[in-house]
Parts: structure tokens; sequence; C-alpha cells
């Protein structure tokens, strides 16, 4: 039944998860914008808009892989010092290609910097805002990747979460079932030559938890007036909440 809560066996061992995405480097920014159909950068200007960083900040993009999300939280606010974190070195590379063609135009770019999400190298209350596209859904504890980004942001900050969700009900949960189980896994196997990345992606998808369950998931972290905004036929979602700006940096009562 469309949008039952299934149970599969998506395998989110990090290594498993680091040599996969290792493996769809080079192809990974086309894939998106195919995927898609060019909406994905929209859809990540919205989420860095909803970050609400002010000139001076210092704003983490977790899970960044090749810095698109980073760097269009560099373009929004041009006087934020954004970090952008990811395990997979691959993915670093081309994020690191691509800040610095933005310092060759003479603008601030975000630094990379290889690390876990599960286990952020930062300190509490080190950033004004911190954003995840398309990440959560790959690791293997996200009750403690919000945990992690809470304690991380400063009181009165914000944790923005950019990911694939189930569409409702509907049209858009039809076309989504077809779009992903069947026209992405084959793109990515004739893009980038890897058959199982892309036929994880729609399964993860249906493994992940549903928008309203995100947002519960996000308010048990510590976070506050958790909202969620629905794109993409609805299957698409960006989830924000806030650190209550009343507590001590990390504190999550
Ligand atoms: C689907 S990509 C998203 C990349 C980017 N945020 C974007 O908007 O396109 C997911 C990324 O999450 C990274 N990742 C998954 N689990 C991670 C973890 N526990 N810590 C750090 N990075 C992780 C992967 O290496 C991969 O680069």
């Amino acid at each position: 039944m469309p949008g039952e809560a299934r149970t599969l066996a998506v395998d989110r061992d990090p290594q498993r998860i680091e040599a996969m995405f290792g493996g769809i480097a080079a192809r990974y920014d086309l894939m998106n914008r195919l995927m898609t159909g060019g909406r994905d950068g929209h859809w990540r200007r919205i989420a860095a808009r909803e970050a609400a960083p002010a000139p001076g900040d210092r704003v983490l993009d977790a899970c960044c892989g090749t810095g698109d999300l980073s760097l269009t939280l560099a373009e929004e606010c041009s006087g934020c010092d954004v970090v952008g974190l990811d395990f997979t070195e691959p993915m670093l590379e081309r994020a690191r290609e691509k800040a610095a063609a933005r310092q060759r135009r003479g603008l601030l770019a975000p630094t990379f910097v290889r690390g876990d999400l599960l286990d952020l190298p930062f300190a509490d209350g080190e950033f004004a805002a911190v954003t995840v596209g398309w990440g959560v859904r790959n690791v293997s504890d996200i009750p403690r990747a919000f945990a992690e980004m809470h304690r991380v942001t400063r009181p009165g900050g914000r944790v923005v979460c950019l990911e694939s969700t189930q569409a409702p009900y509907g049209a858009g949960l039809y076309f989504h079932r077809v779009w992903m189980g069947h026209v992405v896994p084959l793109l990515g196997r004739v893009v980038t030559g890897d058959g199982t990345a892309y036929a994880y992606l729609p399964a993860s998808v249906e493994a992940f938890p549903r928008a309203e369950g995100l947002a519960a998931i996000m308010a048990a972290a510590g976070l506050t007036r958790v909202r969620y905004r629905r794109f993409g036929f609805g299957a698409v979602a960006i989830h924000v909440g806030e650190v209550r700006a009343d507590v001590a940096p990390g504190s999550t009562r």
C-alpha cells in the first residue's frame, strides 16, 4: 500500500556508506541535476536561507559531500565563515576544488574538513547554524546526529535539515515511487556505472522516518519550534529547529 511504513534492510554501516559515496563522487553532482530536474540547487538555497546566518557568523554544513550547500551558504551570507564536514575524502576533494575556484574570484570560500557527523569535532555552541543536506538518511544513528548538531549550535541558533522523504498519499506518491524506484536506479547505473548506489537511494528513503517522525526526532534532541515544508511533489522536506535561547551552549534543557 502506498505510504505504508515498511522496514527495509538498509545497510548504513559507515564504512560501506563512505565507500559508496567515494565510488560515485565524480558523477554525484551530475546525478543530482538529472534526478531532480535541476531543482536541487533551488532547495539548497531555501535551506541556506532558513539557516539565516548573519555576516561574521560561523556556520557548519554537515555531510557536505561535494560542497554545494556549503557554497550556497557562502553565497547567501558573504561574510559568513562556512565549514563543510564530511567523512568521504573523494567528495571533499570536489568540494575543495569548488572552494578554490570561488577564492580565485576573490570571494570568501568555505573550509572543508574530514569528520563524522555522529562525533562532531567542534565545541558546544560553536556555530550560529548547522545545515545538513541529504545526509541524515545515511547515518546509523539519526537521534545522535541531531543531538550532535544541537550541541554545536549556539543558543538561539538553527538546525536545518534538507532531505528526501516519503511523499504524502496521492499522485505525488505514485510519481515518486516510479521515479525513485525505477528511473533513478537506471539513470544511476548508466551515469555512474554503479548499480547499487542509486538502488540504495530509494530504499533508504523508504526506511527513513516520515516527515512528522523526523520532526519528532528533532524535538527529542532538544530542538524547539520544529517545523517543515515540503517541495518536489512532497518528496523533499526542509525541517528547521531552533536551539532554545535561554540555555547554556550544548545543553538540551
Ligand atoms: C547524499 S550526500 C549529500 C551531499 C551534500 N550535502 C549535498 O547537498 O549534495 C551524503 C553525504 O553524507 C556523507 N556522510 C554520510 N554519513 C556521514 C557521517 N556520519 N559523517 C560525515 N559525513 C557523512 C557522505 O560521505 C556523503 O558525502
